[in-house]
């Protein structure tokens, strides 16, 4: 599909598979996370512009070449955050913009709980980040928020996607440059990825009460 890129990589896949695994704690889960968002990252800004400068090396003048144009990293609450640090590394000039959505366990639709996009001045180049695009909901409403700001080139990146989340998306706005390490087999009735790797949010942040386990 146009615009979809899925990295099909060595080191992703051994990665992506020690995510999968359920005995995988939160502390790994935080640390594979990025470094997966940092091998996306990789290829998805592959295109961004970059202008001239000139550099003074130790031994002479010469040209170098610097990002140009605003970056936003735009991350989806809660898991996105596990993805935007790692970015913000890679890009320490951008801006990260927050937006917060949680899905409603009961009928898959997001909700919105926080957007502080700003009205004025769009950033040249908006990269959303969130772990998981399954239903394609949470998704679709933060496209829109940031085509609202008036971005004109949207990337979204995920660790998993259902071929319904991309469907949705796709559906919403063709150009928009979609990069994932895999694409899974399907969403079951409770709207999760399979086989997936589970509610993101909650492995990343420790918040799965039900098998509580002081152990690190
Ligand atoms: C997860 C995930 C996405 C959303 C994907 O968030 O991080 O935002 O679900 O599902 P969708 O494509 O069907 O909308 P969740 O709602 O669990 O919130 P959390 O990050 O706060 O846990
Ligand atoms: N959100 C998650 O965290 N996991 C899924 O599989 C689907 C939505």
């Amino acid at each position: 599909m146009e615009n979809v890129h899925v990295i099909d990589h060595p080191l992703i896949r051994h990665s992506l598979t020690r995510l999968r695994d359920v005995s995988t704690r939160p502390q790994e889960f935080r640390a594979i996370t990025t470094r997966l968002t940092g091998l996306l990252a990789y290829e998805a800004t592959r295109d961004l512009r970059v202008k001239s400068v000139p550099v003074q090396t130790p031994l002479q003048p010469t040209t170098g070449s610097q990002l140009a144009g605003r970056i936003g990293i735009i991350p989806i609450l809660r898991a996105g955050l596990g993805m935007a640090e790692s970015l913000l590394q890679m890009i320490p000039a951008a801006e990260v913009w927050h937006l917060g959505f949680y899905r409603d366990e009961s009928t898959l639709e997001p909700v919105v709980y926080y957007n502080k996009l700003p009205l004025a001045e769009p950033v040249d180049v908006g990269i959303l980040v969130d772990p998981m695009l399954a239903t394609g909901g949470s998704g679709a409403a933060a496209i829109r928020a940031v085509h609202e700001w008036g971005v004109a080139r949207i990337k979204f990146l995920a660790i998993l996607a259902a071929p319904e989340g991309i469907a949705v998306l796709k559906g919403l706005s063709p150009d928009i440059e979609i990069y994932v390490c895999a694409v899974d087999e399907r969403l079951n009735d409770q709207g999760y990825i399979v086989p997936g790797l589970g509610d993101a949010g909650d492995r990343m942040f420790n918040t799965r009460w039900e098998d509580v386990d002081p152990a690190p």
